[in-house]
């Protein structure tokens, strides 16, 4: 999926991205925060923020003193996080409309680099992920840290694979995503010691992994609007609404068929320090 359709998804669905904040992106973007042990005072790029889940902690924790820039391609995403910042009267971070592979340090971020590079349930979106994620680890300075959050193998397999059968019987010529795991990237996430080895090819060390767990019951409301507040609304996109609500029934029919009563929300949470900055051309892993 290219930016522009990136951005429309996430548009479409921001009301029901927002709905599951407080249950899926919340928890992980607190959770990623908390292990980057952010400092008063430091600068951070939250790439892929949405609408501040990991941003708006971020700006908590480096306090009036530190700044973030929160980046995302998704324009009503960014206005929930203005929103929300303005609520918590958080003036000292950023939402900008932009494409995070082609993110520019502002002249305000020290020349040495970033403090930090955050980013939950986002670098897999990246179009050549190595290589997008390498460029921006080396806008962090040497010392300064890295955290992103992926879902731990197995995460919502059960559940996606229910939607994507309910879609196949409706969209001809369906495509689910990449079948080889050489070609999905977030097969190169999904394990502790699979995600630890990518992130040390960027030149990190001291890689901390750490588990979050989180069962969520599979309620209707809550199965369903995971897909329409997540990147699965993009196959709805264009189908008549009849369309769309065959589709509902019949993923809602197979979770029941397929005794799936619970979403496995299972998250990876990995930081590590940035050694050296990584040349820009070359390769990550
Ligand atoms: C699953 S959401 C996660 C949002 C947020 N980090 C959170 O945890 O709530 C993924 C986000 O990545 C954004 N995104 C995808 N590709 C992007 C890119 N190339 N540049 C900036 N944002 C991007 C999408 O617009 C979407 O908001």
């Amino acid at each position: 999926m290219g930016a522009d359709e990136l951005a429309a998804v996430f548009n479409s669905g921001a009301a029901e991205f927002s709905w599951l904040t407080p249950q899926v992106w919340g928890p992980a973007g607190q959770a990623l925060v908390f292990q980057l042990r952010l400092r008063p005072g430091d600068t951070v790029l939250d790439v892929c923020c949405g609408a501040g889940a990991s941003a708006l902690p971020a700006a908590a924790a480096v306090g009036p003193g530190g700044r973030v820039h929160a980046v995302d391609l998704a324009d009503d995403l960014l206005e929930e996080g203005r929103l929300l910042a303005s609520d918590r009267a958080l003036t000292n971070i950023d939402f900008v409309r932009a494409d995070a592979t082609e993110w520019e340090p502002p002249s305000t971020v020290p020349e040495a680099g970033y403090d930090a590079l955050a980013s939950s349930y986002g670098v897999f979106f990246l179009p050549h992920m190595d290589e997008s994620v390498n460029r921006l680890v080396s806008l962090v300075r040497p010392g300064g840290k890295v955290g992103v959050t992926s879902w731990r193998r197995g995460a919502l397999e059960d559940y996606a694979g229910a939607y994507f059968d309910a879609v196949a019987r409706h969209v001809p010529g369906f495509d689910a995503g990449p079948r080889d795991d050489a070609e999905d990237p977030l097969k190169k996430l999904d394990t502790p010691d699979g995600l630890s080895s990518w992130l040390t090819g960027f030149g990190t060390t001291s890689v901390e992994i750490n588990e979050m767990s989180n069962w969520l019951p599979a309620t209707p409301e809550l199965a369903w609007g995971m897909v329409l507040g997540s990147v699965l609304r993009g196959p709805l996109i264009g189908l008549e609404a009849a369309a769309v609500e065959s589709i509902r029934l019949e993923f809602l029919a197979l979770l029941t068929e397929r005794d799936i009563e619970t979403l496995d929300l299972g998250t990876l949470v990995a930081t590590a320090v940035v050694e050296r900055r990584p040349v820009p051309a070359t390769l990550g892993p």
